[in-house]
């Protein structure tokens, strides 16, 4: 690896920051010795644990906390919306489930412009044409039939159990009800639970939430999608001005997926695969960053930051234009994370000044996706890892809450490309590639993944972060790789960002030196440190040396590991 580095004199290599993790503390997260669950709310990390307990796998745990966190993180579990997971089995094997929600039948290109072919406000992100067909429910259970393990009763009764007594209501919790109160009137023909005013500290009970989970355990996935649930969703959906029908719940299935796995290094990177981008840009930053020494540049420094950009600006750039639902475009994947392929992207960087990105090529288009997505990570006592993120979109999706069901709809159409060429909500542009088709599904960059060191499970990571989701990744591996930082370091380290367009860094504001910060700006970066007050939600599972586990639960959220 990193052949140049010979040239460099050994008074540099001596003085450089490799040496110096070895001789800090290391401050470690919470760790367990056999098992561990970490997730968005500590309600669903437990419950994600007792399963294990129980002696469940990591499967098994998976449809539990993905569930539980539909009951005590509304915000952005959910039985509405959807995602995706990555897995590793404890002899190896490894796949990944895509349940990601797809567009009606009655959905077109064209939905969400006017008669003059401009983009209608909003459209796209509040309110029922915003919804796309819901895949969780369909996806938790094609991981129960494909693995798991304990009945789906034992799974789904202290869910239910929980969404009876109800969830305390957090200080964060609290503050995003009232941010989204505004809005939740807006689209919402009555009031709904979540438009009291809710402090910290209250319990709030989800009876509807409970009774809806109550007749999937007793029906199993028709009920949502053929059953009386699915007929009150429809016609709540449709009275609400929306085109989703019956026909497009019948028809909607979860799918297994090849994930995306390269090398980097003496680690194997796994991750998602499209309809996701992340896998495929998460492969195509850590090759063309590989060949330079970010331990020699040091954490967070000026190079180290400089060519972390340059290669994400040009994965991004590609993503914008070759990236969709493969079963509906043709992605030339291999040509895309091929080595020469992305040696031959990075030829032009140099360290003297930053490219711009309107001389990369597949321009003028932007990306803007949602950051209110959530991430769960699971290592078993067998040695089984999962690691997925789910999403309703935006902060709780399109608004629209189905006060009889109990639960929001996603806003997932939003993440289409509306009108190819114009940034969606999150500034992301799209391109042909991903524009609206009747039942395909929308680009992501959800990046659910997990790392092996030397043929051995080492990580589960992943985040919420729309289209920041790859680098906060990225990042975290990186943290632990190549600056040695313990797992809960890695996940609370400043992160920053660059997604080709708009061309700028954002940064965490005031997590990052000045003198780093100046450095950037004499190349020709821009730096921009209003966009995002944080970089996503990182939450990860290590598995140390003597084989036990670290969990990073991000301190940005109400994030908790649990082990035994
Ligand atoms: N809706 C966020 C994502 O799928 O990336």
């Amino acid at each position: 690896m990193k052949n140049f580095l010979v040239i460099f004199s050994l008074s540099i290599l001596l003085i450089s920051c490799k040496s110096v993790p070895e001789k800090r503390t290391i401050n470690r997260g919470i760790v367990s010795e056999h098992a561990m669950v970490v997730s968005a709310r500590k309600e669903a990390s437990k419950i994600g644990l007792e399963i294990l307990k129980k002696g469940g796998n990591a499967f098994d745990a998976m449809v539990a906390t993905e569930l539980s966190l539909a009951v005590a993180y509304p915000f952005a579990g959910n039985l509405g919306g959807g995602g995706f997971m990555v897995y590793r089995k404890n002899n190896g094997e490894i796949g990944a489930l895509d349940y990601r929600e797809k567009a009606p039948q009655a959905a077109n290109k064209n939905m969400f412009l006017d008669e003059n072919g401009e983009i209608i406000p909003a459209k796209s992100t509040l309110g029922a044409m915003s919804i796309g067909v819901p895949g969780t429910v369909a996806g938790v259970f094609a991981v129960h039939e494909k693995f798991g393990t304990l009945p789906i009763q034992d799974i789904l009764s202290p869910i239910i159990e929980l969404a009876k007594k109800g969830v305390v209501v957090t200080k964060k919790q609290e503050n995003r009800l009232k941010k989204y109160q505004p809005l939740f009137k807006k689209v919402n023909k009555n009031s709904i639970q979540f438009g009291l005013q809710w402090k910290a500290n209250d319990t709030i009970k989800y009876f509807a939430l409970a009774a809806t989970l109550s007749r999937i355990l007793d029906h199993g996935k028709s009920e949502f999608y053929e059953g009386e649930t699915a007929k009150k969703l429809v016609n709540y959906i449709q009275n609400n001005g929306g085109i989703m029908t019956e026909e497009d719940l019948k028809k909607y299935e979860a799918k297994w997926r090849e994930p995306i796995e390269f090398r980097y290094d003496d680690l194997t990177v796994i991750s998602m695969s499209p309809p996701s981008s992340g896998g495929v840009c998460l492969a195509q930053i850590m090759k063309m960053i590989e060949p330079f020494d970010l331990q020699e540049f040091g954490h967070n420094s000026a190079r180290s930051i400089q060519v972390i950009t340059e290669a994400s600006r040009r994965a991004y750039a590609d993503r914008s234009f070759y990236l969709g639902d493969p079963d509906f475009v043709s992605i030339p994947i291999k040509e895309l994370i091929d080595e020469t392929y992305l040696n031959d992207r990075m030829k032009l960087f140099s360290f003297q000044n930053a490219t711009l990105s309107s001389e990369v090529s597949h321009g003028n288009i932007e990306i803007i996706e949602s950051d209110e997505t959530t991430h769960y990570s699971i290592i078993d006592q067998f040695g089984n890892a999962i690691s997925a993120t789910t999403t309703l979109n935006g902060a709780y999706g399109s608004k629209l809450y189905c006060a009889e069901l109990g639960f929001f709809l996603n806003n997932q159409m939003d993440d289409f490309s509306s009108k190819p060429g114009e940034p969606n909500m999150f500034g992301l542009i799209g391109a042909e590639a991903n524009s609206i088709q009747p039942e395909k599904r929308m680009l992501s960059s959800m990046t659910p993944t997990i790392v092996e060191k030397k043929g051995k499970l080492l990580m589960s990571v992943g985040t919420p972060g729309g289209s920041t989701i790859i680098t906060a990744v990225l990042q975290t591996i990186l943290n632990v790789h190549e600056f040695n930082l313990s797992m809960q370091e890695a996940v609370n380290a400043a992160r920053f960002h660059h997604q080709w367009l708009p061309d700028e860094i954002r940064m965490e504001p005031n997590s990052f030196k000045e003198s780093v910060k100046a450095e950037l700006k004499s190349k020709g970066y821009i730096i921009n440190e209003d966009r995002s007050p944080i970089i996503g939600k990182v939450d990860g599972i290590l598995v140390l040396d003597n084989g036990s586990l670290e969990g990073g639960a991000d301190k940005r959220g109400d994030d908790t590991a649990v082990g035994f």
